[in-house]
């Protein structure tokens, strides 16, 4: 039963949880930085990893305190290796070589979509009584990423498709500012498109006819700004609430299409009977609706991360961890990380720095 306490801080937010077993989290804390970043409707990634300098200590005593764990019992300590952001990666890194020096306890590099598909893993996610067992497709929607993948082991993972251009995060995220719904705004584009009809305005659903599991949403993005524009032009002005809630659920339609039947077709060809999606999108709640129904028409087992662990947070990256702990495969005092680098590839050369 090992207990791992687990660090993340690849973006904007500064997370530390601590997990037994690999599934049963005892403390998740998340240190978001929403108020930093939202003036500039973006990350600003030397804001990020300077308030990651500040918080790192205390949250990671935080989630130690709610545990009501000491340092002593932890067996081992996972943080994310990359991808990421490199100042806010080397915050949590360096904090985390530290810890592991001071201690004596191991030290286990992950990668952050590693993580992010094993919060499917985490007890309970919704309909998680059990841990989904590999084979599984996992879909990863967030605001760095939008890749399907086969995960034949937690160990083995395939990249089936992924976006070319932005993330389906990212093209909520700019929509959001562009209607003045703040930042981050995917939540609020999805709050505010509650009650909206989602056929009110037919937005383009780039490489939908596509064979392949690519996936785009730099298009959408424009189409939806057009549009915006054309109507405020034609409203004299910022759009009233009804318009607003067609548009955003419209929008959200599009994204939500492209992503189910991307789905779809991954199923199809890999025959597998399982899916986890997870991320920070999976917390939509159009997203969740719409692949719970294409779970029940193809008879599939689907998991989607508790709300929480939908963003980044530590658990996933201790659920991780976890395993390889188990393996022995631990880390030395020399683990770097890389701004991108591929599943596979952590200790691969020829990742960016
Ligand atoms: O996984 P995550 O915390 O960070 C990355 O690894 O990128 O995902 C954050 C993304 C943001 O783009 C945010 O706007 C989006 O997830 N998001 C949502 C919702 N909640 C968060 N997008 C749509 N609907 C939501 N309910
Ligand atoms: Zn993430």
């Amino acid at each position: 039963m090992p207990l791992i306490l687990g660090i993340e801080s690849s973006c904007d937010d500064l997370a530390a949880a601590v997990v037994r077993d690999g599934r049963e989290i005892l403390a998740s804390v998340v240190h978001g930085q929403d108020a930093v970043h939202a003036p500039f409707g973006g990350v600003v990634p030397e804001l990020a990893s300077r308030d990651h300098v500040l918080h790192v200590h205390h949250t990671v005593e935080r989630a130690l305190g709610e545990a009501r764990v000491g340092l002593a019992e932890i067996d081992a300590i996972g943080v994310t290796q990359g991808p990421g952001l490199i100042g806010s990666l080397l915050v949590g890194l360096c904090f985390a070589k530290a810890l592991a020096y001071q201690t004596g306890k191991p030290l286990i590099g992950v990668h952050h979509i590693e993580g992010h598909l094993a919060s499917a893993q985490l007890a309970d996610g919704e309909g998680a009584g059990e841990a989904l067992e590999p084979p599984f497709l996992g879909l990863v929607v967030s605001g760095g990423h939008t890749a399907l993948y086969r995960v034949w082991s937690l160990a083995r993972i395939e990249l089936l498709g992924q976006t070319r251009d932005d993330s389906a995060g990212e093209a909520f995220d700019k929509v959001a500012v562009r209607l003045g719904l703040g930042y981050p705004g995917g939540r609020e584009v999805n709050r505010a498109a509650a009650g909206g009809d989602p056929a009110a305005i037919r937005f383009p659903r780039p490489l939908l006819r596509d064979a392949g599991l690519d996936l785009s949403f730099s298009g959408l993005k424009t189409a939806v700004a057009l549009e915006v524009e054309r109507r405020e032009r034609e409203a004299g002005g910022a759009l009233p609430r009804a318009a607003l809630a067609d548009l955003c659920a419209s929008f959200q339609e599009a994204v939500v299409d492209v992503l189910v039947e991307k789905t779809r077709r991954a199923l199809e060809r890999t025959g597998l009977r399982r899916l986890a999606v997870v991320g920070g999108l999976a917390a939509n709640t159009r997203l969740r609706e719409r692949m719970a129904e294409l779970s029940r028409d193809k008879r599939l087992e689907v998991r989607f991360p508790r709300l929480e662990l939908c963003t980044d947070n530590a658990a996933m990256i201790a659920a991780v961890a976890d395993r390889a702990f188990l393996e022995g495969r631990t880390d030395g005092p020399d683990l770097e990380a890389f701004s991108r680098v591929p599943l596979a590839g952590l200790r691969a050369r020829g990742a960016d720095r």
